[in-house]
């Protein structure tokens, strides 16, 4: 593919040529009407001055001597030949018969194209009956081809300099012009590499200084979302140890007391059958032992399960899931009253929105029970308009639909600057990264409100 400059060169050099060969065309198609006009004026203009030369000669006398002297006394005339033919002398046919040598110092091709057609205007020169012979006029375009042939050379050479120079300087001005092409082309090329911190150096014309800043603001974009993301990462690589951690403390303080009621009320219970002193009593006792720390177990797998994987959710989708996890906390959790108002379809979220969602509620209300001593929690997630971060006037904005997911309790209520742990950064992270809003505040009726607005997605948008 050729390039920029040399396709603006090649352009500039044609229109200069070209403009050259039409000068030189008009030119070559004007001579012959010019050249003609020129003859024209001539031949009459002379044919006058003959005829009044012939008439002032007396009519007795020869008049081919004062002739012969007074056309020798005008020497060479301008665009036309006199000749004094004998009687006998054939009539030439063509200037160029006329004066061979400087004929030939005009290129044949020229003379051809510019057309200059003989034309020759006879005087007798008869006395009473003597015939003297005839005096010729010849049109002679000679000079007027000379004149035009220069002129058309000079018009050449000058044009062929001039274009030579206006070619050098369009050069180096396209040259100039396009150098910022390469730094663009650079900056492109470390943005393509992945490189942080590129700065294009904004020059030139306005239309480059407008790409080049678009450009720059592109790449400390990019930098902005890579650095983000290694923060991300880094924070989600932390959240993931600590859930490991968490569920290994788990299964360590709770499954363990359990495992080791069991395991004594067993032992316990073979004692007595060894030793034939088992009554009713006794094994109702250990019976119950094992069957609430069996039940406790139960419970607690469950919700690591739920942790590690959020049961039917995928399957099932969010609201199912959710009424699921409220069941088991139900049980787990019978000092805090919980309610969960679901007052929209959700089945249309997609994957990433439903799975954040129940992340968020999850968080949410384990937060509850570990920090907020309530006993009453509620947890609703509904369709909304708007952004609680936007401006009034941003209609935009406010016309977007949002899951809004809000979870309170009227506990303690939650400290203006509280440490924040891997749960509340978790939320946040997770609704930042779906471009949503997130915030959490004290209620004025007591407690803590946790207030998350996720943008919805299209399907095509998803895919
Ligand atoms: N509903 C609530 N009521 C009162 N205080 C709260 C509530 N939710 C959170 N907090 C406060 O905010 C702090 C941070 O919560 P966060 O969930 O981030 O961490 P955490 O629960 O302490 O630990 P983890 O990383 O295991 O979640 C808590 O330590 C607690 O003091
Ligand atoms: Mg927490």
């Amino acid at each position: 593919m050729i390039s920029l400059k040399a396709s603006s060169n090649w352009l500039v050099s044609v229109a200069l040529i070209a403009t050259l060969l039409i000068n030189l065309l008009v030119q070559l198609l004007h001579a012959g009407p010019r050249i003609r006009a020129e003859a024209g004026s001539n031949l009459r203009l002379t044919r006058e001055f003959v005829l009044k030369s012939i008439a002032n000669i007396p009519e007795t006398d020869n008049p081919v001597p004062p002739l012969q002297s007074l056309f020798a006394n005008l020497g060479d005339l301008r665009h036309v030949e006199i000749k004094i033919l004998g009687a006998k002398d054939p009539t030439p046919g063509h200037w160029s018969q006329l004066n061979h040598d400087r004929y030939h110092d005009l290129p044949e091709w020229f003379v051809k194209v510019a057309g200059a057609a003989p034309r020759v205007i006879l005087i007798p020169l008869v006395r009473g009956t003597h015939d003297y012979g005839r005096v010729a006029i010849v049109s002679n375009p000679l000079d007027e081809l000379e004149e035009i042939w220069s002129d058309m050379t000079w018009l050449a050479s000058i044009s062929v300099v001039a274009t030579l120079m206006i070619l050098i300087v369009v050069i180096f001005l396209i040259r100039f012009a396009l150098s910022p092409f390469n730094a663009l082309q650079a900056g492109l090329a470390e943005l393509e590499a992945g490189r942080s911190g590129v700065k294009i150096p904004v020059r030139g014309a306005s239309e480059f200084r407008n790409i080049s800043n678009a450009l720059n603001s592109l790449a400390a974009t990019l930098d902005r979302v890579k650095n983000e993301n290694k923060r991300l990462v880094s924070e989600l690589i932390e959240v993931q140890d600590n859930e490991r951690k968490e569920i290994g403390r788990d299964l360590h303080d709770e499954a363990g007391p359990c495992l080791f009621s069991i395991r004594a009320a067993v032992t316990a219970l073979q004692d007595s059958v060894s030793q034939g002193v088992l009554d009713r009593d006794r094994v109702a006792h250990l019976s119950s032992i094992i069957d609430r720390s069996s039940t406790t177990l139960q419970l607690l797998f469950r919700g690591l399960l739920d942790r590690l994987r959020p049961k039917g959710l995928t399957e099932l989708g969010l609201e199912p899931a959710l009424r699921s996890l409220f069941a088991t906390w139900e049980l787990s959790h019978p000092e805090v009253a919980l309610r969960l108002a679901l007052p929209h379809d959700l089945s249309s979220l997609d994957k990433n929105t439903a799975f954040t969602a129940y992340r968020i509620v999850q968080e949410g209300v384990t937060n509850i029970f570990r920090h907020a001593n309530a006993d009453w929690g509620q947890v609703k997630l509904n369709f909304a308009l708007g952004d609680v971060g936007a401006k009034e006037t941003d209609a935009d904005q406010d016309s977007e639909p949002r899951l809004e997911i809000c979870i309170e309790d009227n506990g303690a209520g939650i400290s203006d600057k509280p440490k924040m742990g891997m749960g509340l950064l978790g939320m946040r992270e997770r609704v930042y990264a779906l471009g949503g809003m997130f915030e959490v505040t004290k209620r004025s009726a007591g407690g803590t409100l946790v207030r998350a607005l996720i943008p919805l997605v299209e399907d095509d948008e998803e895919e």
